[in-house]
């Protein structure tokens, strides 16, 4: 049977878009189904912008970073915001009942949804006025459950890593403190994963509360011993016991208005006060969530968009793709938003980063 199917990228964008993009549009060709591709998010489905995919459009993205339909994270419909573009918004309005006309319209089987915790939250409210959503998980931040793994971490972990072994060169010659804060909202899955593939001295991370001695006598440690140099991963989320997470800036008009950012600093300022040695801090920023995707992300979004299709030929609306172990499987979108997967105190890699003398300020 012939389908018209959707798909849109909401929220952050993240590397590996575009390999899904083209899983699903190529798989959807290859049964004959018309594909409609909504420009930035939500956005365009409430403002009817939309394009059909031929398959020139899909070809030749695979290696390409960001997303060929754009992305808003401030288009939720169900809070949609009013006022002049380019300005902070002056009110909301609920334009939900938009997006519900504009899939009927359309005739469309499904929409594809990609997208992270507050894309796919916005897909479990649409699927509740029966708009037919599947989803597939995104996210540089790996904080989604019911996946052990989202598409575009795997990059940004790379991005992460490459950054911590540039800094060890000149934290050395210069014998230095080097920090470097990466992103990931709440959860420490880069700091993490980076911190323990580039080799550092201390990973931070929101999971575990800090304190400044302990990463001072670490350094100072390092230092007795002939390492005259330290380098510090501390994760965006992460604060000090007892203390609170620092907030660069609020969006409002965001699905999640709070934008993490600074930490870096109270940490840098912390141990070159505590120790006396010299500290630098960089901020990698937006640079660990652009560029072209890893190999794994390109595979892991192929196989995410293309498992996307499958759910919508098997009647699997409400439910998203996923990865348990090496399988590609299906769980219900609600189950995926529920809460937010942080990384696990007695997680392998913080185990064994502790037998080897890592710390983590605790
Ligand atoms: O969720 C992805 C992410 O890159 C987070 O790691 C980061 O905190 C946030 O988005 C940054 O958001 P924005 O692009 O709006 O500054």
């Amino acid at each position: 049977m012939s389908k018209r199917i959707g798909i849109l990228t909401a929220g952050g964008d993240c590397p590996g878009l575009n390999a899904v993009i083209r899983a699903v549009a190529k798989s959807a060709f290859g049964f004959g189904w018309e594909v409609v591709g909504f420009e930035d998010g939500f956005q365009g489905v409430v403002e009817n912008r939309f394009r059909w995919l031929e398959n020139e459009d899909v070809s030749g993205i695979l290696t390409h970073g960001g997303t060929i339909l754009g992305t808003s994270n401030v288009a939720n419909p169900f809070r949609y915001p009013v006022g002049v573009r380019g300005k902070p918004p002056a009110r909301f309005r609920d334009e939900s009942e938009k997006v519900v006309a504009c899939i009927r319209e359309l005739g469309l089987a499904a929409l594809v949804c990609i997208g992270g915790d507050g894309t796919l939250s916005i897909g479990a409210q649409l699927l509740r006025k029966k708009v037919p959503v599947v989803g597939v998980p995104k996210t540089i931040d790996n904080d989604l459950s019911g996946t052990d793994f989202t598409f575009g971490f795997d990059t940004a972990v790379t991005c992460a890593t490459d950054a911590v072994d540039r800094l060890h060169t000149t934290a050395a010659s210069h014998h230095r403190v080097m920090v470097l804060e990466v992103m990931g909202r709440y959860a420490g899955w880069i700091a993490l994963y980076s911190g323990m593939a580039g080799g550092a001295d201390v990973i931070l991370i929101p999971e575990i509360p800090f304190r400044i001695n302990a990463i001072a006598s670490c350094v100072r440690e390092r230092n007795q011993r002939g390492k005259r140099f330290s380098i510090v991963v501390v994760g965006e989320g992460a604060k000090p016991k007892g203390g609170k997470m620092v907030v660069k800036r609020r969006v409002q008009s965001s699905t999640d208005p709070i934008r993490l950012g600074g930490i870096g600093y109270v940490v840098g300022n912390g141990i070159e006060h505590a120790t006396g040695i010299e500290t630098r801090v960089s901020v990698l920023g937006h640079i660990q969530r652009g560029g072209s995707p890893t190999a794994r992300d390109r595979n892991l979004g192929t196989l995410f968009g293309n498992k996307a299709v499958e759910l919508i030929r098997e009647g699997k609306i409400g439910y998203m793709a996923a990865l348990r172990g090496s399988e590609i499987v299906s769980v219900p979108i609600g189950e995926a938003v529920r809460k937010l997967k942080l990384v696990p105190k007695n997680h392998p890699l913080i185990r064994a980063a502790r037998a080897i003398g890592i710390s983590f300020g605790d």
